[in-house]
């Protein structure tokens, strides 16, 4: 190595990752400069990777990585790094968790003329960013994209699914949590199954335009309340976008704190363990830990009309 130093290095890392001035690690790099990434195979310019870390420090701007240890070896730099950050703004679409990540990689880096020509960066990011909802990257390279599910577009058109789903009879659920400030959260949810009961797990499905989601988003539990016929005027409040949904019903907290609404026929507090994004919405996989039922009847809901369940007859 001649004119680039492990220590040049590293100190234009730090500026780079922990303080955001990009060029100090990119005027290392040779004009032809490529960073293919094991994992995904996408490769990435100089220009590319700027982008990159400047978006990944846009999401989790007290960001701070750390070279663990350098390894160098004639034209060859193996960097063991870990990184840690917090997530306080948007990163990738998905909305702040306040979640603190830390993550480890390995980046072997070749050298010519003393520039940086060729970067191999095997990092397994699987669970940080499982821990925010992501499964995980594109193949596309820069700026970073999630790949979230296949490409959900196509036919039928919504006109069609529109009256498909009218004709599907389900019951009603108010979905809450608490907000940052310890404030109950919620919304009216008819996308609620049951997954399984071994592991007893349970999806809801949210839009994220909900002006609860950024409060279900970053909860470590939710509450879910079947309603009953008795609840009419509580479907109403929480199918509305009222400011506090929770002035006119009575509610206690679940053991995590989650709120469950008096006089419903069932509730439960499950713990939130997946986020799959799927375009507009999001589905919560969440294991059920708390369950209350009574003999309340639950409520009825078909093409846009709320029905009393007694009295049904059985076929
Ligand atoms: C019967 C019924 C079922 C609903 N189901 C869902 C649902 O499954 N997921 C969802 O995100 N919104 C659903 N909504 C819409 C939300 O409840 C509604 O947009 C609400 O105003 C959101 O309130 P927020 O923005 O204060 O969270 C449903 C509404 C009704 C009336």
């Amino acid at each position: 190595m001649q004119q680039l130093t492990t220590h040049h290095l590293e100190y234009a890392w730090q500026q780079a990752w922990t303080h955001g001035d990009v060029s100090a690690l990119t005027d290392l790099m040779a004009p032809d400069y490529r960073r293919v990434s094991r994992s995904s195979g996408a490769t990435l310019t100089a220009a590319e990777l700027e982008e990159e870390i400047l978006s990944i420090r846009q999401g989790f701007p007290d960001i701070e990585t750390t070279i663990d240890s350098l390894v160098a070896e004639e034209e060859r730099l193996v960097v063991f790094w870990s990184t840690r950050g917090t997530h306080t703004e948007s990163f990738l679409g998905v909305p702040p968790t306040g979640r603190t990540v830390k993550t480890y990689g390995t980046n072997l880096i070749t050298l010519h003329d003393g520039q940086i020509v060729h970067e191999e960066v095997t990092w397994d990011g699987t669970e940080m960013l499982h821990s925010l909802g992501i499964r995980h990257l594109s193949d596309a390279g820069s700026p970073v994209q999630p790949v979230r599910t296949d490409d959900l577009s196509g036919s039928p058109d919504p006109e069609i699914l529109k009256t498909f789903n009218r004709q599907f009879v389900t019951g009603v659920t108010v979905v809450t949590t608490q907000d940052d400030e310890g404030r109950p959260r919620g919304l009216a949810v008819n996308a609620y199954t049951s997954v399984s009961l071994e592991p007893p797990l349970v999806l809801v499905c949210i839009q994220k335009s909900s002006s609860t989601y950024p409060a279900l988003f970053s909860a470590t539990h939710l509450g879910i309340n079947i309603l009953g016929t008795r609840q009419r005027e509580t479907i109403a409040t929480f199918a509305s976008k009222a400011s506090d949904k929770f002035a006119s019903v009575d509610w206690h907290p679940a053991p995590a704190g989650s709120p469950l609404i008096d006089g419903s026929p069932a509730s439960l507090e499950a713990e939130i363990r997946d986020r799959f994004q799927a375009k507009t919405h999001t589905v919560f996989i969440c294991r059920v830990g708390h369950a209350e039922v009574t003999d309340a009847d639950p409520m009825l809901y078909k093409a846009g009309s709320f029905f009393d369940s007694d009295g049904l007859t059985q076929i």
